[in-house]
């Protein structure tokens, strides 16, 4: 798929992962359309590349159809999406006073899954009647955001590996679903990337995430993600898969207790 000149509309364009994405498809000629519940951040980026904002939770049906409908009437429907809004979470099944509480958990899954297919169902329906593009007949990419810790779950992130691991199950079926309209799923699973959602990690954490990592040993940045995604985009035979995008880490049990 072609990003120069096409509209794509990305959650959690307002910070981190999905700002640096924001940036980078806009510097392709991209019409970029940010989404987050994040005002003031998210009016920043849509001001700075020259796209448009739009307030939305994707944890909510009824808000990000609205978001979603007035990019649409700004920008026209997108051939692209890019779902990164998602929040961290560390808390074990149990500790020194009970059981992990069930709301904390359904928060998790609610904004880092739910969210993320409230953005695919609603980028699908608008992607499915549009004109197919280009010799393939391609009609639109979606790019959703996993994370290593789907498949190497830490201790103490039992929602954050458990919401994970439904982004990751997502993306066959909903490559096999779309085919027939020419529309294509890949997820993308990052390693330790420094963006604020690690920022409050505790340094101890931080430097062991950073010391486990192969090469090359540090976090990734927000543009090496981005220009995944834009290859992702690009590429038309990348389509049901996971990409892992981490330096070769693999993570272990944390040290800390
Ligand atoms: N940074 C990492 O190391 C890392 C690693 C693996 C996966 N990820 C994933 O990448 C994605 C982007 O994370 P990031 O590191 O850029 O974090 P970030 O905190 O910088 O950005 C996340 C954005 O999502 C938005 N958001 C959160 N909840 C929302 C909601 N309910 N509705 C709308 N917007 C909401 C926030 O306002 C923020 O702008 C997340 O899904 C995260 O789980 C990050």
């Amino acid at each position: 798929m072609e990003i120069a000149g096409n509209t794509v509309f990305i959650t959690g364009g307002a910070s981190g992962l999905g700002a640096a994405t924001a940036r980078h498809l806009s510097s392709l000629g991209a019409r970029v359309g940010v989404l987050d519940r994040d005002v003031a951040k998210g009016t920043e980026v849509a001001s700075e590349i020259g796209g448009v904002f739009a307030e939305s939770d994707v944890s909510s049906a009824e808000s990000l159809e609205a978001a979603f409908a007035h990019l649409v009437e700004q920008l026209g429907a997108p051939r692209i999406a890019v779902a990164c809004a998602g929040v961290g979470a560390g808390k074990k099944v149990i500790g020194r006073n009970g059981p992990h509480p069930l709301d904390e958990f359904e928060r998790i899954v609610n904004i880092n899954l739910i969210g993320v297919f409230n953005i695919v169902r609603l980028a699908a329906w608008a992607m499915h009647d549009l004109d197919p593009v280009g010799p393939d007949g391609e009609r639109g990419v979606i790019v959703t955001t996993a994370s290593i810790a789907a498949t190497d779950g830490v201790d103490g992130g039992v929602s954050y590996s458990a919401s994970k691991g439904g982004v990751l199950g997502m993306t066959l079926p909903l490559a096999r679903d779309l085919a027939p309209w020419g529309i294509r799923a890949v997820s993308i699973s990052p390693g330790s990337f420094d963006t604020p959602l690690v920022e409050g990690m505790p340094d101890a954490y931080a430097e062991q995430m950073a010391a486990t990592t192969p090469f090359p040993p540090r976090f990734g940045q927000g543009p090496e993600y981005a220009q995944l995604c834009a290859h992702i985009i690009s590429n038309p035979m990348l389509n049901g898969s996971d990409m892992r995008i981490d330096g070769g880490m693999r993570m272990a049990p944390s040290r800390l207790r």
